[in-house]
């Protein structure tokens, strides 16, 4: 696990959308794991950005998301469906038919087998090469809430009360919020071949402090991510707050080699990768 902290949320944004844009310029054909919320926005911004200016090609991408609300339609304004054509989508030459985002609108009897046909889409298209994470003020990744099995796969769960709270902000009154969602599994966002969890503000302080140096426990979701092989959290000044040892993460960011920073393009050179 890489803790890479930065000065402004601009920067860490910018950090994962050129880390994208590395994984799609190595494979025409990736695989992404997408996220919704407002971590993400600034990403999705400079993607469309880089697609216009640099013509950062789409067209073969398939991207599949973690999650959407229960009995919403893809034209509700707070579906995901509807975040996702928004802001990213409508602005790309993605190919509709290979964006996957879980439908909120199955019947209750068809969910168990949708759910496992979720699963296999994502194999089907070869796994996830590249998924993006943010995370609750609870410590959820996807919506797997506190108590998620860490094994869980893509199924429907119950939000906490404070999710909902945290996410009223997006409908008109907060008894609107769902009580229920599908989301990806912990399991399946462990099987991704990378991860870059990106937190922003203090209100996320304490949920990042807990996944990045507490015990790894269901009780927070996202501190699974210790035993992924291949895992970044990029986070702000503020969100690196409670983070005890976060001296010895600038120190080991200054100590890359640049080919290493150049990952995630912080560097302006490849300099001598092996
Ligand atoms: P946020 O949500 O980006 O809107 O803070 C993150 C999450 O709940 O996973």
């Amino acid at each position: 696990m890489e803790v890479i902290i930065l000065q402004e949320p601009s920067d860490v944004t910018l950090a994962a959308a050129l880390r994208i844009r590395r994984v799609m310029m190595a494979k025409a054909d990736a695989v992404l794991g997408l996220a919704t919320g407002s971590s993400p926005v600034g990403i999705y911004r400079e993607l469309i950005r880089l697609h216009r200016e640099e013509a950062l090609d789409f067209s073969k991408v398939t991207t599949f998301n973690l999650d959407e609300y229960i009995g919403l339609t893809p034209q509700h304004p707070a579906s995901y469906r509807h975040f996702m054509q928004e802001m990213l989508f409508d602005h790309v030459n993605i190919d509709p038919k290979r964006t996957f985002v879980p439908s909120g609108l199955v019947p209750g009897a068809e969910m168990d087998a949708y759910c496992l046909r979720y699963e296999e889409e994502i194999a089907n298209a070869g796994g996830i090469d590249l998924q993006i994470l943010g995370i609750g003020s609870d410590g959820h990744i996807g919506f797997n809430e506190p108590g998620s099995s860490l094994a869980s796969r893509t199924r429907i769960k119950t939000l906490t009360q404070r999710t909902r709270n945290d996410n009223a902000r997006y409908f008109s009154a907060p008894e609107d919020v769902p009580h229920h969602v599908v989301t990806m599994g912990i399991g399946t966002i462990m099987d991704a071949r990378e991860i870059i969890l990106i937190a922003l503000g203090e209100s996320k302080a304490s949920a990042v402090a807990s996944a990045v140096e507490g015990p790894v426990t269901a009780t927070c979701p996202a501190s699974i991510l210790q035993m992924h092989p291949r895992t970044k959290i990029i986070v702000d000044e503020a969100a690196a707050i409670h983070l005890q040892r976060r001296d010895y993460y600038r120190w080991v960011f200054e100590q890359k080699p640049a080919w290493q920073k150049d990952d995630c393009g912080f560097a302006a050179t490849g300099g001598d990768a092996p």
